[in-house]
C-alpha cells in the first residue's frame, strides 16, 4: 500500500496504516510545520510492506537513514495515493500532483515548464517529501517529471542520480493530439549512423502515430528497426542514409480527430565517426638549397566525409608564398573509405624553409595536427641516408 510505503519509516508520529483521507490533511499540515534540521528518527524496518531493497544499509554517521528506494506517488483528487508507474495520463486542466520521498529532492520537468510555467508550478519540501503541484494544466505539460533524492552532507547536497524516479505524464488534450511547438518546421541534421529523433510528442498515449513525407506524399514505414516509434518521444531513425533526407511530418489520430505535427526537415550530413587522423611525410627530412620540397598529409576515413587541411610552415612568417594540392582517392577494399590529401610544395628551398611543418586535419567530428621536422642544409649534394 503506498501510504505505508510514504509514512511507513515515521516514528514520532506513529501513524497507523490505516490512514484515512481526513487524516492526510491535517498530516500535511504538521508536515509543513516542521522544521528540517530536525534528527529524523530511525525507521522501522519491520513496518514496510515494501519489497524493494530492505533498508539494513549499515550505520552511515553523516547521513540520515533514508529508505533506500524513492517512491514517487500521485495524490489523486480524493487525497488518495497511487504509487505511479512508467507513465500516467491526467486530464487537461486537472492539477498534477506528485509526491517524492526523500529529505529533501529535486525535481526536473518538462523544459517549457522550466522556461515558463506562468505561476501553475509550485514546489513544496515537506520532512521527508518533495511536492510537485502542477496546476491548470494543458497538453502542453506532457512530459517527463523526475525526482532526485539529494545527498546531503551539512549543507552540501548533490543529486543522487541512480536513485531517481521518472514517471512520464500525459495530458490528454480533445483539441491537441501533439504537443504544441513555437516553430512551424524544425531542421535536422541527419548524421550517417547516428540515431535521429523526429520528437513528434503526443498528449495522449491512445492517439494512433504515422510518419509521412511530405514529397511524394507517402507513409513512412516504420519496421521498428530502420525506425521506431516510442510514444514518450517520437519517432527514431536509427542509421539514417541519404534516402531518409527530406520534409517529414507525423500524423496523429484519435476517435474522430486527425491531426499533423510540425514538419520536420531532414538535411543529411555525411558525418565522420571518428576525428581525423592524419599522416605526414616530407619528400625528405633533409632537403639542399635550391631544390624542391613536398610535405604530404593524408587522412584516410569515411567517403565523402570533408576533411578539410590547413599548414603551419616555417616560412609562414615572412610571407614566403607556398602551394598546396588536395585530392581525394577511393581505398580498396570493402568499407566505403576515401583517402584526403594535401601537399605542400616548396620550390627552390631556402634557408628559412628549414624547421616544423605542421599539418592539421578537421572533420565535423574533430581536429588534429601532426608535425614532421625538415633540415635544409648547404648547396652541396645532401647526404641521404
Ligand atoms: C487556474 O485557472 C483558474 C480559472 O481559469 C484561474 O482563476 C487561476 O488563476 C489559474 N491559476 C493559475 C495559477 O494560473
Amino acid at each position: 500500500m503506498a501510504l505505508v510505503n510514504l509514512f511507513g519509516s515515521k516514528g514520532k508520529r506513529a501513524l497507523s496504516t490505516l490512514l484515512i483521507c481526513a487524516v492526510i490533511f491535517e498530516l500535511d499540515a504538521q508536515e509543513q510545520r516542521t522544521t528540517p534540521g530536525r534528527k529524523p528518527s530511525k525507521p522501522k524496518l519491520g513496518k514496510s510492506t515494501n519489497k524493494g531493497p530492505r533498508a539494513v544499509t549499515p550505520k552511515i554517521k553523516a547521513t540520515p537513514a533514508v529508505p533506500a528506494q524513492t517512491v514517487l506517488t500521485q495524490v489523486l483528487n480524493r487525497r488518495k495515493f497511487k504509487k505511479v508507474g512508467e507513465t500516467i495520463s491526467v486530464q487537461t486542466g486537472d492539477t498534477l500532483e506528485l509526491r517524492c520521498r526523500g529529505k529533501p529532492v529535486q525535481w526536473s520537468v518538462p523544459k517549457y515548464l522550466e522556461e515558463d510555467d506562468e505561476g501553475r508550478l509550485r514546489i513544496v519540501q515537506h520532512e521527508r517529501y518533495g511536492v510537485l503541484t502542477l496546476v491548470n494544466t494543458t497538453g502542453a505539460d506532457t512530459g517527463e517529471y523526475t525526482c532526485y533524492p539529494m545527498y546531503c552532507e551539512d549543507t552540501d547536497c548533490r543529486k543522487e542520480y541512480d536513485k531517481a524516479v521518472k514517471v512520464f505524464v500525459f495530458f490528454p488534450d480533445p483539441q491537441e493530439l501533439f504537443v504544441p511547438t513555437s516553430e512551424y518546421y524544425e531542421a535536422i541534421q541527419l548524421r550517417t549512423n547516428w540515431p535521429t529523433l523526429l520528437p513528434c510528442q503526443v498528449t495522449s498515449p491512445e492517439a494512433k502515430v504515422t510518419l509521412h513525407r511530405e514529397f511524394p506524399p507517402v507513409e513512412v514505414a516504420v519496421d521498428g528497426k530502420e525506425i521506431s516509434f516510442n510514444v514518450k518521444r517520437g519517432f527514431t531513425i536509427h542509421r539514417p542514409r541519404p534516402h531518409h533526407a527530406g520534409a517529414l511530418f507525423c500524423v496523429a489520430s484519435l476517435g474522430n480527430l486527425r491531426q499533423s505535427s510540425t514538419k520536420y526537415m531532414l538535411i543529411y550530413v555525411n558525418y565522420p565517426m571518428a576525428p581525423p587522423a592524419p599522416v605526414i611525410q616530407a619528400s625528405s627530412s633533409s632537403v639542399a638549397v635550391g631544390e624542391n620540397l613536398r610535405v604530404i598529409c593524408s587522412v584516410v576515413g569515411e567517403q565523402d566525409v570533408v576533411v578539410e587541411f590547413t599548414w603551419e610552415y616555417p616560412g609562414q612568417q615572412i610571407g614566403r608564398p607556398l602551394y598546396t594540392q588536395e585530392s581525394i582517392s577511393p581505398v580498396g577494399g570493402g568499407a566505403a573509405r576515401q583517402q584526403s590529401q594535401s601537399v605542400l610544395l616548396v620550390d627552390e628551398v631556402r634557408d628559412v624553409d628549414q624547421g616544423a611543418y605542421t599539418c592539421t586535419a578537421q572533420n565535423l567530428q574533430g581536429v588534429k595536427s601532426v608535425f614532421t621536422n625538415v633540415k635544409v642544409v648547404p648547396n652541396a649534394k645532401p647526404k641521404k641516408p
